[in-house]
């Protein structure tokens, strides 16, 4: 296994959130909160990235991780490279390797990877220079580590320490990544009562998160919640289109409606991780209503990425003035 903490303590790379030290994610957390913005003011900056590159690679489509990661290194005083993978020798045959081989002569100080096979991350991160640093922006079905912070600082923010709370994730949480990095988080910060809300062939294993209480009537799994989670169906990752259900029938059985919202405690926050798809997993009074924090959760989201780069900036420092 990778170590993402390297023997100076200090974190390398963001890979996963499994295994790391709740201090750790503590610390991560706290300059999150450092770095969010007063709505009404211009966006927080400071120097913590000056003179350092950052490379965006995202080999999957993607809009508030990318933007975020691309706003999050510019507002640190970075310069930012993002490949137009379309455009790349990539679709010459180039292999990921090589391509990181080369953007590394470039000084590429830190790589920020999204991929849809897992292990890909984790492979880049086993390659590069003991100097640079790889932070995974979401890996197949796998992790989606700095949304899973994002998630639970807003969470945090709402509804403070989560060992109070009953966090209901509703959808196909078999094929997502960020369910699987939420629960991770959640877990690590002793969450209340975590529940799995879908059909059954939506729900994980059973031996993961074995903790987590599993719900296939959409009503009983909301029921009391504090926090519910809506996901989309991960079109792209089923092996057969037959097996993706019908839009209207699944949002008849499983939709966050209004009247199923009615279920959670009177004030119960809504979150999705994006895209949604209006109308399949979510409906437009609830994405746009006065519990929702979706846009919340997308601003959280370019601090929390702040928050992470700072900090593989504080190890590339440290080796730098080791090795100069
Ligand atoms: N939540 C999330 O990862 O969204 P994008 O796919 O738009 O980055």
């Amino acid at each position: 296994m990778l170590e993402q903490i390297a023997s100076n303590g200090l974190l390398r790379h963001l890979i996963t959130l499994e295994g790391l030290d709740r201090s750790l994610v503590e610390q991560l957390l706290a300059r999150s909160r450092y770095y969010l913005a007063d709505r009404s003011a211009r966006a927080p900056r400071d120097a913590a990235l000056r003179g350092f590159t950052v490379a965006n690679l995202f080999f999957e489509a993607s809009t508030r991780t990318r933007a975020s990661f691309e706003l999050a290194a510019k507002r640190l005083d970075a310069e930012v490279l993002n490949l137009d993978v379309n455009t790349s020798s990539r679709i010459k045959g180039e292999s990921i390797l090589d391509t990181i081989y080369t953007l590394q002569a470039m000084h590429i100080d830190i790589f920020v990877v999204r991929d849809a096979s897992t292990g890909v991350p984790q492979t880049i991160a086993e390659a590069v220079q003991p100097n640079v640093c790889v932070l995974n922006a979401g890996e197949s079905d796998t992790s989606h580590p700095t949304q899973g912070l994002l998630d639970l600082l807003t969470i945090q923010l709402h509804k403070g320490d989560v060992a109070n709370l009953c966090v209901a994730i509703i959808g196909d949480i078999r094929h997502s990544r960020v369910a699987r990095s939420a629960s991770q988080a959640l877990s690590l910060f002793g969450v209340g009562e975590l529940r799995f809300v879908g059909p059954p062939e939506f729900l994980p294993d059973d031996q993961e998160f074995p903790a987590a209480v599993r719900h296939t009537e959409i009503d009983a799994g909301i029921s009391g919640a504090d926090v519910v989670m809506a996901l989309r169906i991960q079109k792209e990752r089923f092996a057969s289109a037959s097996a993706i259900p019908d839009a209207e029938e699944y949002f008849r059985r499983f939709g966050l409606t209004r009247a199923r919202l009615a279920h959670a405690q009177p004030d119960a926050i809504v979150m999705h991780p994006g895209p949604m798809n209006r109308g399949t997993e979510i409906d437009s009074d609830v994405a746009d209503g006065a519990r929702s924090v979706i846009r919340e959760q997308v601003a959280n989201g370019v601090a929390v990425r702040m928050a992470v780069l700072a900090h593989v900036a504080e190890y590339i420092r440290a080796w730098r003035s080791m090795n100069s």
